[in-house]
């Protein structure tokens, strides 16, 4: 039987995605990329904002005009937006089984008791900021080892989860009740999988947990699992997202100057610039401590590049609140930064709280003008890179066509990243891809480096 998988939302389900195909096809399903070709059709589904939901629901309307025609079809949906919604989606004809994301183990189980009886099941947490733990994380923890060698991923890169859920309550955010409590995974079973990882020709690891920086395990640290994931032989980057700026250790910087396969790179959301909103938010900094750690980033490792979040038009948010968060761009100059508007979360603290009192035309307003402030820097940051030589790690043929295209005909385009995270597009041939190249940049754009392989 076939299967085809939608993805949405962050790096966690696009880790649990690759979990989950792998399962499947251990279990001896097959892969297809053509829905209407599938027997099953699985959807990650991520909570986040409302337009993540309501792209799911518009599949999910997508499908029951498919099953009209091919009513054997079996519809899975799971990950954020099954536990948030947990029964309910069951009410949609079209799905068949809802499956929250601690629950992703059991997922080829639920499919193969479908379709031996034929029977709508559920698999989520009915409390998942109460109930025991450890028996569940033992399991998800086999399931990754189990099934970590993705055939989604780029060429010789891996995600590798260090944690899990959240304990910190933003209070605009879904996250932790649609992933649990925060919990550690022991240092010894990150390491035994990034070891095996490596063995199977992986080169550059990413850490994922929603605050990485707050890894602790037994008193051990994440700057110590650093300096321990960078003893593994075969893994020549690491990288690691996203980091919460609060109580961040400062050894996290010293290990990116000690130790050459720690990028460079660090994604630490400030969200607003304005501490009126950060208060409102629960984020537990104001923004003066925020820049401190920017400060603290450059003045240990001066050429980090540093990549934020923002969300503008949250409750209450003036024109003078939003002018602080342009400042606070301004002045971190990020490498490049995410804009959300602020969409409210049912059963958010927030949202039970804060009249979503920002109009949509002015969240727009402002997520554009933010946008072209960011842009700017971007352009310039980008055009001090012209006539340097960059490493990339190839990725593969780049989607779009891109400017500069040259007219060497049928030499394909193709896309790498650095270690800081830029993208560069340059001609070369598809056997690079998973390969580390030298590319001499010519040319710029605020998004995109161009160049040639030296
Ligand atoms: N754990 C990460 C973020 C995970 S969610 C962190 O704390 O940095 C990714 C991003 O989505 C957040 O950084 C935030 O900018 C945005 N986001 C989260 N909830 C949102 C909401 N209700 N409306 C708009 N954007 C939101
Ligand atoms: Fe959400 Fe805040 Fe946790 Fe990030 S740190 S996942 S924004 S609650
Ligand atoms: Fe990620 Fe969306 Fe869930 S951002 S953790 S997939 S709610």
């Amino acid at each position: 039987m076939e299967f085809f998988v939608q993805t949405y939302g962050c790096q966690m389900n696009k880790l649990d995605t690759n979990l989950v195909i792998n399962s499947f096809v251990h279990a001896g399903f097959e892969l297809t990329d053509q829905p209407s070709e599938a027997d099953i059709v699985l959807i990650n589904t991520c909570s986040v904002r409302q337009h993540a939901e309501e792209r799911v629901l518009s599949l999910l309307g997508h499908l029951k005009h498919i099953k009209k025609t091919q009513p054997g079809i079996i519809v899975a949906v799971f990950g954020c937006m099954a536990q948030r919604l947990k029964e309910d989606l069951l009410r949609y004809e079209v799905v068949n089984i809802v499956c929250g994301p601690l629950q992703i183990p059991q997922l080829v189980g639920l499919v193969n008791k479908t379709i031996e009886q034929n029977t709508k099941l559920a698999a989520v947490s009915s409390d998942i900021r109460h109930n025991p733990q450890q028996q569940q994380s033992d399991q998800l923890d086999d399931f990754e080892l189990l099934y970590d060698l993705a055939q989604d991923n780029l060429p010789a890169q891996a995600y590798v989860r260090v944690m899990r859920g959240c304990d910190n309550f933003c209070s605009y955010c879904v996250v932790p009740y649609v992933r649990g409590p925060e919990a550690s995974r022991p240092p010894q079973k990150i390491i035994a999988q990034i070891k095996k990882l490596a063995d199977a020709g992986i080169k550059q690891i990413t850490l994922l947990g929603q605050t990485v920086n707050s890894y602790r395990y037994n008193g051990s640290s994440f700057a110590d699992l650093l300096y321990e994931v960078s003893k593994i032989n075969g893994i020549e980057w690491i990288k690691f997202v996203t980091c919460y700026p609060k109580n961040f250790d400062e050894r996290i910087f010293k290990a990116m100057v000690d130790l050459p396969k720690i990028c460079r790179y660090l994604h630490i959301p400030a969200q607003s610039g304005s501490d009126k909103i950060l208060k409102a938010m629960s984020r537990g900094y104001t923004c003066g401590q925020y820049l401190e750690i920017i400060d603290k980033a450059r003045d240990i490792v001066p050429d980090i590049a540093i990549a934020g979040d923002f969300i503008v038009g949250f409750p209450g948010e003036t024109d003078e609140d939003f002018q602080k968060t342009v400042e606070l761009v301004e002045k971190t100059q990020y490498k490049n930064c995410f804009i959300f508007k602020y969409s409210p979360r049912p059963g958010t603290r927030a949202d039970g709280k804060l009249a979503d009192n920002v109009p949509m035309e002015v969240k727009k307003q402002r997520n554009i003008k933010l946008l072209a402030v960011q842009e700017k820097i971007s352009e310039n940051l980008n055009k001090s890179f012209i006539g340097r030589t960059v490493k990339v790690l190839v990725e593969g043929t780049s989607k779009k066509s891109h400017l500069d295209k040259t007219d060497k005909q049928g030499v394909p385009q193709l896309i790498g990243r650095t270690a800081g995270d830029f993208i560069a597009v340059f001609d070369g041939p598809e056997n690079l891809a998973g390969q580390f190249v030298d590319i001499v940049i010519t040319k710029t754009s605020a998004l995109t480096l161009f160049g040639q392989v030296n």
